[in-house]
């Protein structure tokens, strides 16, 4: 299906709109030109047409032999390198995946590691895995980032000590760059297989290269239509004409409703099995927009989760908010209410219905009673919640960032500020 962009609730006049176009156009050229700022990292723009279909083959195989032979998958990774793997998963498993009995999961539990730097979690990970087959799957562009490096150390150790080093060998699967990093030379040095990030592709970018790719299709989802929909994406998403082009027009009114004192965005959502786009999104917008002082500041709210706790600061606090919901249309399992005799719990008037449909008048009446607050809201609409329309959503997400962060005027694709923590971190390790 196609993703609908709705912003008759943007609070913004009709000018507003159309002044900004010029600059929307300027840089569609720009980045479809590559020659724009940060441009050697906009390899993820055809990625989902250009990719290596030779290694795209070898990563269903390798999620068939992962399957095969564990019943645990272990993805270790930080930021980029695991968040959209857990974005995809996350919505489109059963909500209750890892605790399913293996008949009903039928594809391998995915545990994520190397996220954080906690004792207690990884010890607590390592009980977990102590009576269970285990594959891990070692994910680091630079291969030299202390989170994943102390998890992989630690985990790898396990593995070896439970298989023996040449049996490990085979359950352990990189992804990391071509020819750099620590990773590289530790998965040649013991003969690991290994899959690439391309070295134009930043994390952030990276869901729908082997990063995201390998988790996601060994926890059973169809990658294929996956990329189909980013490819999709990529064509729709390129239409120069901006009133045809859904994914433009979200970057024109956030840069509007910024311009005009709306400093955060908030990601808002209705189903608890998308919540995780909203770390994905967050580190996709933080990252790249968040430069020389400017940027929305990018946060989320998961509903009705969230109305019950920040739904007042949205609804009467200070105005320098505005909402992207993230709407899905339609929904494969639901519940209908049912009536009862005595109606004691006063819920009789809802017999019939389904929770969607009660979930679908809580967004409704939440979006009239925010925009009568002054919050302006856009709507982001998928037709149902599968592999095709989550390719296309994040691919459109990716898009809108790249061109936002240009009309912004910041280089969407470097992240310099993430380094200054390390320095500090690093120093007081003692770290050569
Ligand atoms: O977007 C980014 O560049 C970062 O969030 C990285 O993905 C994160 O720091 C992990 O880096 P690496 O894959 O090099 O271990």
């Amino acid at each position: 299906g196609k993703i609908k962009f709705d912003f008759e609730n943007a609070l913004t006049k009709s000018h507003e709109y159309e002044y900004l176009k010029p600059m929307i156009q300027a840089a569609h050229q720009t980045l479809h030109a590559g020659n724009g700022a940060g441009n050697d990292y906009i390899g993820w723009l055809d990625y989902p047409t250009s990719y290596d279909k030779a290694e795209f083959e070898r990563i269903k195989d390798a999620a068939q032999r992962i399957n095969a032979m564990a019943d645990v998958l272990i993805v270790i990774g930080i930021g980029g390198s695991y968040l959209g793997a857990k974005t995809v998963i996350d919505a489109l498993t059963h909500s209750f995946y890892n605790e399913l009995p293996k008949e009903k999961r039928k594809t391998a539990k995915i545990y994520f590691a190397g996220h954080q730097i906690s004792g207690t979690y990884l010890t607590d990970l390592l009980e977990m895995i102590e009576n269970e087959s285990v594959c891990i799957n070692v994910i680091s562009k630079s291969g030299t980032t202390t989170e994943p490096a102390i998890a992989f150390r630690v985990l790898k150790k396990a593995l070896e000590a439970k298989y023996g080093k040449e049996e490990a060998v085979k359950r352990i699967f990189a992804t990391t760059d071509a020819k750099n990093g620590a990773l590289r030379a530790l998965s040649t040095a013991n003969g690991y297989e290994t899959f690439v990030i391309p070295a134009n592709v930043g994390g952030r970018y990276s869901v729908i290269t082997p990063v995201g790719l390998l988790p996601i299709a060994t926890a059973g989802i169809d990658i294929d239509a996956f990329m189909q929909g980013a490819a999709d994406g990529q064509k729709e998403f390129s239409v120069e004409n901006i009133d045809e082009n859904p994914c433009y027009q979200y970057a024109i009114l956030r840069n509007v409703l910024y311009n005009k004192g709306k400093a955060i965005e908030v990601l808002v959502n209705y189903e608890p099995s998308m919540a995780f786009l909203a770390e994905w999104w967050m580190q996709l917008y933080g990252e790249s927009e968040g430069k020389d002082g400017k940027g929305l500041f990018p946060t989320k709210m998961n509903n009705t989760t969230d109305l019950h706790s920040m739904g007042q600061m949205i609804q009467d606090g200070p105005r320098h908010v505005f909402e992207t919901v993230v709407r899905v249309e339609n929904f494969e399992k639901d519940v209908v209410l049912e009536l009862e005799e005595n109606d004691l719990d006063g819920l009789n008037y809802l017999a019939g219905k389904t929770m969607s449909y009660v979930n679908e008048n809580a967004f409704k009446g939440t979006l009239e009673a925010h925009v009568d607050g002054n919050v302006p809201n856009l709507v982001v609409s998928i037709e149902k919640k599968d592999a095709y329309n989550l390719g296309k959503l994040m691919y459109f997400f990716m898009k809108a960032c790249g061109i936002s962060g240009y009309v912004l005027g910041v280089n969407p694709f470097d992240q310099p500020g993430v380094e200054a923590y390390k320095k500090n971190m690093f120093r007081l390790l003692g770290k050569k």
